[in-house]
């Protein structure tokens, strides 16, 4: 097997992309950072110029999926995991929500990464590996979340069918939904939660590390990581 051990990390310049990024980049794997801002992710390279490699790809266009998996670069090493923290959230009463707002949501946090793990997985076969989705707790409901809860149950259905697929090879889909993530984004719905009280991104970073580097013999059904004091508690409990 080649040396390098690439991991794509999609959503790579957000609060839990650069958690798990720092966490990859600890246990010695080559993340290829993937977002849309090519400003925010050659900011990121500049911090670790040769152990990181960026792509600026909108996940929801699947031309620009096609040519990441089409870099040259992809054959200096076995790509062993994807991490798909890809993902939008706008609120809205179901009745006025936007179609736009539903399809960029649908086609961003589902349909993207259904097709980053399609394209990765003829790569990942010769040596095996993961393809992790983050969801939600919220995909189990939340009041005017409803495109964003579609979205990440969606991702439930998929990654379930995937895993029956898979079952017995070496490709391991896996499915890890945290409750609220101290970050903009659960800041701008709950912005009455004690930031100790909610998830850290470390906190999550450290399950899909976790997952990733834990043996091709175990598999994870659905990992729901919640914060104790915080999401067992609110109005969207579970
Ligand atoms: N924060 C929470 O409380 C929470 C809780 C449960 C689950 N989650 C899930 O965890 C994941 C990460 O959340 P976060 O809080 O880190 O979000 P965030 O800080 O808003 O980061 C989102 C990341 O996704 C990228 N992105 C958005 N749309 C994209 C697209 N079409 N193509 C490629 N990249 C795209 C963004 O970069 P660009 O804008 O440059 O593309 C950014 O890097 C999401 O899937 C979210 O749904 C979050």
């Amino acid at each position: 097997m080649p040396n390098k051990r690439f991991v794509i990390l999609t959503g790579a310049t957000g609060t839990l992309g650069k958690a798990v990024c720092g966490q990859l980049l600890a246990e010695g794997y080559h993340p290829i950072l993937v977002a849309r801002d090519i400003h925010k992710l050659k900011a990121l390279q500049q911090v670790h110029p040769e152990q990181v490699t960026v792509f600026a790809c909108d996940v929801s266009d699947i031309t620009a999926i096609d040519e990441l998996f089409r870099q040259p670069f992809l054959q200096t090493g076995a790509l062993c995991g994807v991490i798909a923290c890809a993902g939008i959230l706008t609120m809205g009463a179901t009745a006025n929500f936007a179609q736009c707002d539903w399809d960029a949501i649908m086609q961003t946090n589902l349909t993207g990464t259904f097709a980053v793990f399609k394209q990765a997985i003829p790569h990942m076969q010769p040596h095996g590996g993961s393809l992790i989705a983050i969801g939600s707790r919220w995909a189990s409901g939340a009041k005017t979340a409803t495109a964003y809860a579609a979205s990440k149950a969606g991702l439930r259905g998929m990654i379930a069918s995937m895993q029956k697929e898979y079952a017995g090879t070496n490709i391991r889909p896996v499915l890890i939904s945290p409750g609220s993530i101290a970050s903009p984004m659960s800041g701008s719905v709950n912005n009455g939660a004690r930031p100790l009280d909610i998830l850290q991104p470390e906190d999550v970073a450290n399950t899909i590390l976790h997952v990733l580097s834990s043996s091709q013999r175990v598999i994870f059904n659905e990992i729901i990581m919640l914060a104790y004091n915080y999401d067992l508690t609110d109005e969207y409990a579970v």
